[in-house]
């Protein structure tokens, strides 16, 4: 936790505890309920240095504490030492901040100068974008626009599939049964197809197979004519994903699929080599890893094909000298889990300082409760099928709940899109996502539209208002009721936990964020009358909520969402 109220408390204990702000910041922490103050310091770890009770210990540091106008109160409650913030001060220093930010409240320059590599979305060339690359897309593209807002340089790579024996057994089977030549009005779906007839004619026919690897080394080795229709495959497939990406408002900074790293795998081959790292097995190069309990690194198989570590090995490499990162995230999938340890123990082996800087950032399964979504051709439920079904369903709710509407499609879009994103980014990035239509589309729930519902709500209370917004000079000291008051706490926790979010690369941590902050909103919203006679208590309030639509739609915006100002 950081703010300056924080940052006053402890300039006085660090004196008298020993300790630092750094190791007082950990400590930290909300009391359950807002009456018995804002911040808490538990007093057990002082027991040892100070040899007393906690109890005693955190009376004594609540008599020695100096408030001021800012804390207005140190109260020692059993072994915790609470602390009281002024209210008007915390309504006029939160609030001021929004209204002259707007847009850019949240933002900060924490992170000029660094640069972070996040490796994520990465689908698969020459097949249908599925859905099981829904996560990594949107939890990659919300931390690439979370670093981005806190000033960082954040270079968002799509590691696209675009190379391995999977072109090459397409390439096989267009040569058996595709119709003329490979060009681009060919559908993705039809190469899908293609695939899976191919696949079962290998599983059936080995002599099949070996036609495959030839085509494998003639791509490898730059073959003309296996070249072109890998290239069409790539195009095929790349104006589909560019569809996808249009919808889901992701954006990348480099796409760099694996192929463009084929030129620089015998190098990093290579320096394995130079340092001793590499053996033969049965004819594959690999890097042995059993004294780290991992199955070998595979750099090169028998016959000299590149594999999928091989094309991650030079990609790392590469990067590192292309952009010399701080950190580089790759969001995959549990599964591969495996792979990277193998990949980072690599490059660690290679003397290169810098693999401690690489992290797997891993995230759980996404399911469909019941079978929701029809599995499709080759066992993939396309993304699209996903996006238009929900989309459909919010605008059946639309035309039944609020048919006058303006603008309905671009509605229905923003929040039908919303409720995925919001669903796939709410929990724990590590646990399994299960989407349940009736869940993950319920405007009382815990839901993206539940989010967008209430920040159109307050949007409409502004227009309402029919004055000028945000008012001029208001009183932000007449907002100090308790539901009030917690509001406006949450408003001012926000830029703090886009820190926490980009820390932890956890997206998530914004996302139940704007749920309690909704929470603490209709709270407030249920105990006061916005628009009175009171004019200058009016204002106050209209401020307010203004400031609660203005932070909900940048929270929002950090994950990809949407804010319409009527639903
Ligand atoms: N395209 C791969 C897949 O679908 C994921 C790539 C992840 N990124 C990486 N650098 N290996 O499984």
């Amino acid at each position: 936790m950081q703010n300056k109220y924080i940052d006053e408390i402890f300039a006085q204990l660090t004196k008298v505890t020993g300790l630092g702000a750094e190791d007082l910041a950990g400590l930290m922490e909300t009391p359950p309920n807002p009456e018995m103050g804002d911040y808490a310091l538990p007093c057990f770890t002082f027991a040892k240095t100070m040899r007393k009770a906690p109890n005693l210990i955190a009376e004594e540091l609540a008599s020695g504490f100096e408030t001021n106008e800012r804390i207005v109160e140190a109260r020692a409650t059993g072994p915790y030492l609470n602390f009281f913030v002024s209210r008007d001060d915390l309504a006029r220093d939160v609030l001021q901040q929004i209204v002259e930010k707007v847009e850019d409240y949240g933002r900060s320059e924490k992170g000029a100068g660094r640069r972070i590599v996040i490796d994520f979305s990465h689908p698969n060339i020459a097949k249908p974008f599925g859905i099981h690359h829904l996560r990594s897309t949107v939890i990659g593209g919300a931390l690439r626009r979370i670093f981005k807002t806190l000033g960082y340089e954040a270079v968002g790579i799509n590691h696209l599939g675009d190379w391995g024996s999977q072109f090459a057994k397409l390439i096989l089977g267009w040569k058996k049964w595709g119709e003329g030549e490979l060009t681009e009005d060919i559908t993705v779906h039809t190469l899908l197809d293609l695939y899976v007839r191919i696949n079962e004619e290998i599983d059936d026919n080995p002599e099949a197979e070996a036609e495959a690897s030839a085509w494998f080394r003639r791509l490898e080795s730059g073959d003309e004519e296996a070249r072109h229709m890998w290239q069409v495959a790539c195009d095929i497939s790349w104006k589909e994903f560019e569809r996808v990406y249009g919808r889901l408002g992701i954006e990348f900074d480099v796409v760099a699929g694996e192929s463009t790293h084929i030129g620089r795998m015998n190098d990093s081959v290579e320096r394995l080599r130079e340092k001793g790292l590499v053996k033969i097995s049965e004819g594959a190069t690999i890097v042995d890893l059993e004294e780290w309990d991992m199955a070998p690194f595979l750099a090169y198989r028998s016959d000299e094909a590149s594999l999928y570590a091989t094309r991650d090995l030079a990609a790392a490499e590469h990067r590192w000298l292309e952009y010399e990162f701080e950190q580089m995230l790759y969001v995959v999938d549990v599964a591969q889990s495996l792979h990277f340890r193998q990949l980072f123990k690599v490059l660690e082996l290679m003397g290169h300082e810098w693999s401690d800087r690489c992290t797997h950032v891993v995230f759980g399964r996404l399911r469909f409760k019941d079978g929701g979504m029809s599995t499709r051709r080759g066992k993939i439920v396309l993304m699209e099928d996903v996006l238009n079904r929900a989309v459909e369903l919010v605008r059946d709710t639309i035309e039944e709940k609020n048919p006058d509407l303006a603008e309905k499609d671009e509605v229905a879009e923003a929040v039908g899109i919303g409720a995925i994103l919001f669903a796939d980014l709410d929990s724990r990035r590590i646990k399994d996502v299960q989407f349940d239509w009736d869940e993950i589309l319920n405007f009382n729930g815990e839901t993206g539209p539940y989010v967008q519902y209430t920040h159109a709500r307050y949007a409409s209370v502004l227009r309402k208002y029919g004055k000028e917004v945000p008012p001029l000079d208001a009183d932000f000291g007449l907002l100090t009721e308790p539901e009030t008051a917690e509001v406006i706490k949450q408003l001012g926790a926000f830029p703090n936990t886009i820190v926490r979010a980009a820390e932890g690369h956890e997206p998530s941590y914004i996302a139940s964020y704007l749920i309690d902050l909704c929470t603490a909103a209709n709270r407030f919203y249920s105990a006061h009358r916005v628009v009175s006679e009171d004019e200058s208590v009016t204002a106050a309030r209209i401020t307010l909520v203004y400031a609660i639509t203005v932070v909900l739609k940048n929270g929002l915006a950090l994950l990809g969402i949407r804010a319409p100002e009527e639903m």
